[in-house]
C-alpha cells in the first residue's frame, strides 16, 4: 500500500506528464489511455490506494483524483480527433487520379453574339459605334425625325410614355440616337447605333414589347442611294454567305426619302423557297432610305453640302433567322437548355 505522501507524489508526477504528453500517432495516444485507463493502470492503482487515505483527506484526494482522471480523458479526446481527422485528410488530400472538378463555362447570349458579329462588319467598312440613352424626349425620338406633331405616322409604334410627363418616352428606335449624334456632330459621320427599344406590344412569337436594333447612319458630302445599297449588300454577303443577294421595296419612313425596305436572299434555301421564307426566296431584314433633308436641318447640318442614308435593323430578326429560332420569346426567358447551345460562340 501506497500512503499519503506517495500518493501525492504520483499525482504530481502524472499532472506533468499529462501536461508533456505530445504524440506524433494514434497509436500513442492508444498507449497513453492504456497505461492510465486500463483495468490495472495507474489511476486504478491510485484509487485502490484511496482507502489508505485518512477519512479527514479523503475528500482533498478524491477531488484531485477525479481531476486528474479527467484531465487524462480529455488530453485523449483532444489527440485522438487530432490523428482521426489527419487521417481522413490523406484519404482525399491528392489523389492525382481523380476527375477534375466540373465547370460550367457560360454561354454568351444569341442575341449579343449577332450584336457583336454586327458591330465587326461594319467596323470593317470604317462604321464606328455610338450609344444612347432609352429614355428618350419626344424630340429626338419622333419630332427632329420628322414626325409631324398628331401625325399618324407617330402610331406606326406603340410607345410607352412617362405618365406625368407625355414628352417622355422608352424609345421606340435607335433612330433617336442618329438626332443625338448629329446634334453633337457635324459630317462626316459613319456610325451605327446598337441598342435595346421598347413598344407597347403584346407578346407572341414575333413580337416583344423590348427588343433590340442597330441603326445605321452615314453623312458626307456626296453621298448617295448607289453606296447604301453596296454597303447594304457587303453587309448581306458577311452575315449571311457571300452567295447572298439583297432586293430593295419602296417603302416609307418619315425620316428618309426615298424610303426602302431590304430583303435578303433566303438563308436557308438560297432563294429556292421554305417555310423560312414562306416560299418567297426573300426575307425581310431591314429599313433604309436616305436621310431626309428635314432631319438634317433639324440637327443644324446643311443639306445643301450634306446628304446621307440611314438604315435600322432588328437583331432578333437577324438571329432567328441565322439560327432558325421560330420564336422571339425564348431570347428573354433565360432558359438554359436554349442558351447552353450557343457555348463557344462570341
Ligand atoms: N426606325 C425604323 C424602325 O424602327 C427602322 C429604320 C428604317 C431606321 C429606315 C432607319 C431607316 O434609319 O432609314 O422601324
Amino acid at each position: 500500500m501506497l500512503d499519503v505522501r506517495e500518493i501525492e507524489d504520483k499525482i504530481n508526477l502524472y499532472i506533468g506528464e499529462i501536461e508533456d504528453f505530445s504524440p506524433e500517432s494514434l497509436d500513442e495516444v492508444e498507449q497513453f489511455r492504456n497505461r492510465f485507463l486500463a483495468k490495472k493502470g495507474l489511476l486504478a492503482e491510485l484509487f485502490e490506494n484511496f482507502k489508505s487515505v485518512p477519512p479527514e483527506k479523503k475528500k482533498e484526494f478524491g477531488a484531485k483524483l477525479n481531476a486528474l482522471k479527467n484531465s487524462v480523458e480529455n488530453v485523449i479526446e483532444i489527440y485522438k480527433k487530432k490523428f482521426e481527422k489527419k487521417e481522413e485528410d490523406r484519404d482525399t488530400e491528392i489523389d492525382l487520379t481523380r476527375p477534375a472538378n466540373h465547370l460550367q463555362p457560360g454561354a454568351r447570349h444569341p442575341l449579343s453574339i449577332i450584336r457583336n458579329q454586327i458591330i465587326e462588319i461594319f467596323s470593317r467598312i470604317g462604321f464606328t459605334v455610338a450609344e444612347d440613352r432609352e429614355i428618350e424626349d419626344d424630340w429626338h425620338n419622333f419630332t427632329a425625325l420628322n414626325f409631324p406633331e398628331e401625325h399618324p405616322a407617330r402610331d406606326m409604334q406603340d410607345t410607352f410614355f412617362i405618365e406625368k410627363n407625355p414628352d417622355i418616352a422608352l424609345r421606340t428606335h435607335t433612330s433617336s440616337v442618329q438626332i443625338r449624334v448629329m446634334e453633337k456632330t457635324q459630317p462626316p459621320i459613319r456610325m451605327i447605333f446598337p441598342g435595346r427599344v421598347f413598344r407597347n406590344e403584346v407578346i407572341s412569337a414575333r413580337a416583344h414589347c423590348i427588343f433590340h436594333q442597330v441603326e445605321g447612319l452615314y453623312v458626307d458630302k456626296d453621298v448617295s442611294f448607289a453606296d447604301l445599297k453596296q454597303t447594304l449588300l457587303f453587309f448581306a454577303r458577311e452575315m449571311f454567305g457571300d452567295q447572298s443577294r439583297i432586293r430593295l421595296r419602296p417603302s416609307y419612313f418619315p425620316f428618309t426619302e426615298p424610303s426602302g425596305e431590304m430583303d435578303v436572299s433566303c438563308n436557308i434555301c438560297g432563294g429556292v423557297g421554305c417555310n423560312i421564307c414562306k416560299y418567297t426566296g426573300w426575307v425581310e431584314i431591314l429599313g433604309c432610305g436616305m436621310v431626309d433633308p428635314n432631319v438634317l436641318e433639324n440637327c443644324k447640318i446643311d443639306s445643301n453640302i450634306y446628304t446621307g442614308f440611314a438604315f435600322g435593323m432588328g437583331i432578333e430578326r437577324i438571329t432567328m433567322l441565322k439560327y432558325q429560332i421560330k420564336d422571339l420569346r425564348l431570347f428573354f426567358e433565360n432558359d438554359l437548355r436554349f442558351l447552353r447551345q450557343f457555348r463557344g460562340s462570341y
